[in-house]
């Protein structure tokens, strides 16, 4: 009943393009198209964009998109929206050319946020996506990476995208990343990526924990947190390796607030072998959580 075969894309309202800029190509290696209105567009493959940064006054996360194969899985998907009767809204055809796509959907999850499925992502063959900093970063099935939602009700975002959009639990950690104060966070799965969605119910109002971007190279993870270092970048967690998707990352905060992992060396779950475990800490190693400055 999974229709959804990766994350696709992101949008984000941005108030500072400005440091954005200098995130994206100094700290992420990645390039930014931007157009006449301020709006950014960041590629990291042969996608045409992956992440949109509006132009604006504030900073918020506007939507997630979630890709599916074909137009069968896109009418499959609505079919059952209706037979559900969670109200949707088919993209116009302005909106999907907006978004550089063939379809698409949308729709609120229940805390919120706003769902974008889509099939025909554009492809750039032509113009080649050249990291500023010659980073490559692992996408194709596993999509962009992935993010973590903060979650207001917990109990309905985990059985809406695992019973009702079809994700996987692939484990769960519970886990003190603030002493004291006990976080138990899911992690699931829409393809061999160990997860492309984490739910963590933190209690604080902002959408978005991080979002992940995963790179095919160690030194690169060095290179990236050189330049986070030089630039004085926020480190909100140190360098460190994941217990459960093993992935060897650091983590910046955004000029918007929310942290971008950059990482390395993740496993993929094979389907057939897999079975869903808890972890107990966060990671192996590293990972020293230090709070944001005060502003
Ligand atoms: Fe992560």
């Amino acid at each position: 009943m999974s229709e959804i075969k990766a994350l696709g894309y992101l949008g984000f309202s941005i108030s500072d393009s400005e440091a954005w800029r200098n995130y994206a190509e100094n700290i992420l290696g990645v390039s930014i198209t931007e157009k006449e209105n301020g709006d950014m567009y960041l590629r990291i493959d042969s996608y045409a964009w992956r992440i949109h940064l509006k132009n604006s006054d504030h900073d918020d996360l506007d939507y997630v998109g979630w890709e599916v194969g074909d137009k069968k899985d896109l009418e499959s998907l609505k079919n059952r929206l209706t037979e559900q009767g969670v109200t949707f809204e088919t993209g116009s055809d302005e909106l999907a050319e907006t978004r550089q796509v063939k379809e698409l959907v949308i729709f609120n999850d229940p805390d919120g946020i706003r769902c974008e499925v889509f099939y025909g992502p554009l492809q750039v063959t032509n113009m080649p996506f050249v990291s500023p900093k010659g980073f490559r970063f692992i996408t194709g099935e596993q999509g962009l990476g992935h993010i973590v939602l903060i979650t207001k009700d917990h109990i309905a975002q985990e059985a809406f995208y695992t019973e009702f959009l079809g994700f996987k639990i692939t484990d769960y950690i519970n886990t003190e990343v603030v002493p004291g104060k006990p976080l138990n966070i899911s992690f699931l799965r829409c393809n061999g990526r160990h997860h492309s969605l984490a739910l963590a119910p933190v209690p604080i109002s902002a959408k978005v924990a991080h979002i992940m971007l995963q790179v095919n190279n160690i030194d690169d993870v060095g290179r990236a947190m050189d330049a986070a270092k030089k630039s004085g970048e926020h480190f909100s967690f140190t360098l460190g390796r994941h217990s459960n998707d093993e992935m060897l990352s650091f983590y910046t905060m955004t000029p918007s607030g929310f942290d971008v992992e950059f990482g390395w060396g993740a496993i993929e779950v094979d389907d057939d072998t897999w079975h869903v475990k808890v972890h107990n800490t966060n990671s192996a190693w590293g990972h020293k959580f230090q709070r944001p400055p005060r502003k």
